[in-house]
């Protein structure tokens, strides 16, 4: 049996997950590459390379457990600030990765996809992600979607360029506009929105991510920094999902029926 095979409900009991309670799509902030380098003493971009060994095992392990998305959040539009030589050996691993990780992204049947500002990354990043996308398109497996200069922010403002554009053309009324309206244009449009945001090393921020679609997503922090984040740390989110009551404004169903 080849080791990316589904979890089977047994399993899943023993991790102390059901299937029920497994999140449609879960959203990752990868945080503290840079911080568990430096407690080491070694150069920042160690633990960029060290983070890519933590992406290939929580993407076959989020496809294993049968979450439905696994977004994660590379680069933002705001890490532009760093170092040139920062940036250009995060923009190396990044190229790295989508060439080496096609065949494994076929091999566990995943759809590829991408989210954020495209046209200012090398293009030969863009001609690699598309191959990917292309391939991948077909498969019925987890959706795997990085997030690469991407900034919520400028996603939003995107969309209401769009949507002006629309009423320009006289295609929309201004009284037609939505919710969906506005989530159909965004860059995640089609997409379900994150039931659960990971952010690792401690910090309790959003940095710019997916700022319309996590309204009633839950989040979780968790100390870890990215380089050391492994499976047993996902399914511990996992399991702190599931306990969660999630209400959207409404009652629970205890309260609900009562
Ligand atoms: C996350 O790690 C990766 C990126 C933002 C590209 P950091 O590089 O932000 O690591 P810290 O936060 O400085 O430890
Ligand atoms: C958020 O991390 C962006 C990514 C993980 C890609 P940052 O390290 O850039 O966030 P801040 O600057 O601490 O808010
Ligand atoms: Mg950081």
């Amino acid at each position: 049996m080849s080791k990316e095979t589904p979890y089977t409900d047994q399993e899943l009991a023993a991790f102390g997950l059901d299937r029920a309670r497994i999140p449609r799509h879960v959203a990752i902030i990868m945080d503290g590459n840079g911080r568990w380098a430096q407690k080491r003493g070694l150069p920042r971009i160690e633990g960029h390379r060290r983070g890519v060994t933590s992406v290939r095992c929580i993407v076959e392990e989020a496809s294993r457990l049968g979450v439905g998305q696994l977004t994660l959040y590379c680069f933002s539009s705001e890490n532009w600030k760093r170092p040139p030589r920062e940036l250009t050996l995060l923009m190396h691993l990044l190229k790295q990765y989508l060439i080496e990780e096609r065949r494994e992204i076929q091999r566990q049947g995943l759809r590829f996809r991408v989210i954020g500002t495209l046209s200012a990354l090398d293009p030969m990043i863009q001609t690699e992600m598309q191959k990917t996308i292309d391939v991948s398109a077909n498969n019925t497996g987890m959706t795997l979607c990085l997030a690469v200069n991407y900034g919520a922010r400028q996603e939003i403002a995107e969309a209401v360029r769009k949507i002006g554009q629309e009423i320009a053309a006289g295609t929309l009324t201004p009284d037609q506009i939505t919710e969906s309206t506005i989530a159909d244009r965004l860059m995640t449009g089609g997409m379900p929105d994150p039931d659960l945001v990971i952010r690792t090393a401690s910090e309790f921020r959003v940095s710019n991510f997916l700022l319309w679609q996590i309204s009633y997503s839950e989040l979780w922090v968790t100390d870890r920094f990215w380089p050391e984040f492994r499976e047993e740390d996902f399914r511990l989110a996992m399991r702190e999902f599931a306990k969660r009551d999630r209400r959207f404004g409404g009652l629970s169903g205890a309260e609900k029926s009562a």
